[in-house]
């Protein structure tokens, strides 16, 4: 398949003409070379919309009459370039077109940081009800990679200051590219830390955290588009729960009376199960798709860690 499309390099086929087509010829294209969704787009049609749609500088809620519209011979080589891009280097959609939407708001991603796509984005959006039970006045987010989580945060809790946590000067670059580009460098602070360790002393009424925890084993079998996306995003160790269990031993240090550890994990539920059989956390249901997110708070973390 791959040869087939670079033997047509440089020349959409000639049948091609609309914006229709074009989502069209996409996501078949894609769907015959295999590849692997998950990065803001769970299938080959909407993966497609969107790259035809951003190549042309047409909105994601384009009304439908717009979709028999003709494109030009310049806009049809750019769109075709796209979505060859796509087949041949297997980047992700956010990473070649350098953003992605996360809590209704833009972000600036490259293969610095992991692509936003945290269901805890559900949960900032009902102001992390009915869990949270104190106001927030500091938020912590906690492997903060691009910013997504903290900076989405600032904007539901005006009143909190937010501390972004990175390990990765890389990833870091791109983070403060985000406070700047959402203008809450008052609001937003970003410091390189390994977990707590830049942290002494501080405390929070919530903590959040999308750390890596996938087991080490699974990184590579993963598809091509994750081995795009920062090692150091997503393996933690053997079964995945390193990171996890650094969060869970030193976040009560830094929680408030009263205070919130909200933490994703994944599909390393079973990981998470084994090595932390006993632990009193409970488990958010989404709407909109996910799972794989822990909440629990300051008193009873504090209670099973003296038995552990
Ligand atoms: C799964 S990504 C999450 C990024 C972002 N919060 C999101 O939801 O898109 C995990 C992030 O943790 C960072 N990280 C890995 N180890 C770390 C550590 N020991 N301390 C702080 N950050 C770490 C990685 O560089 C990566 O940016």
């Amino acid at each position: 398949m791959l040869s087939t499309i670079s033997a047509a390099a440089g020349s959409p086929p000639p049948e091609l003409h609309t914006v229709r087509d074009y989502v069209r010829w996409g996501a078949s294209a894609f769907a015959r070379a295999g590849l692997v969704f998950g990065h803001g787009t769970d299938n080959a049609l909407d993966e497609a919309f969107h790259l035809v749609l951003w190549a042309l500088k047409l909105p994601a809620d384009l009304p439908a009459i717009y979709l028999e519209a003709a494109l030009t011979a310049e806009e049809k080589s750019s769109v075709w370039a796209l979505l060859r891009e796509r087949i041949e280097t297997r980047r992700p959609a956010a990473y070649l077109i350098g953003e992605i939407q996360f809590c209704g708001l833009p972000f600036t991603v490259d293969e610095r940081v992991l692509i936003p796509r945290s269901p805890i984005g559900e949960m900032i959006g009902q102001g992390f009800q009915p869990w949270l039970t104190v106001e927030p006045l500091r938020i912590l987010d906690l492997c903060a990679g691009s910013g997504c989580i903290g900076i989405a945060c600032a904007q539901a809790f005006l009143e909190a200051r937010v501390d972004l946590a990175e390990l990765s000067p890389a990833a870091l670059e791109v983070c403060r590219l985000n406070i700047a580009r959402h203008h809450c460098g008052e609001q937003v602070h970003a410091l390189g830390s390994d977990l707590f360790e830049a942290l002494q002393g501080q405390r929070y009424e919530l903590i959040v955290s999308n750390p890596p925890y996938v087991p080490e084993a699974e990184v590579d079998a993963l598809g091509p588009e994750f081995q795009h996306e920062p090692r150091l995003a997503l393996a933690a160790g053997s079964d995945g729960m390193d990171l996890v269990e650094r969060i869970l031993r030193e976040a009560p240090a830094h929680l408030s009376e009263g205070g919130l550890l909200v933490c994703e994990i994944g599909g390393s539920q079973e990981e998470f199960n084994a090595r932390f059989p006993d632990i009193p956390v409970s488990w958010p249901e989404f709407e909109r798709g996910g799972d794989g997110v822990f909440v629990i708070g300051k008193a009873d973390l504090e209670d099973w860690l003296q038995g552990n």
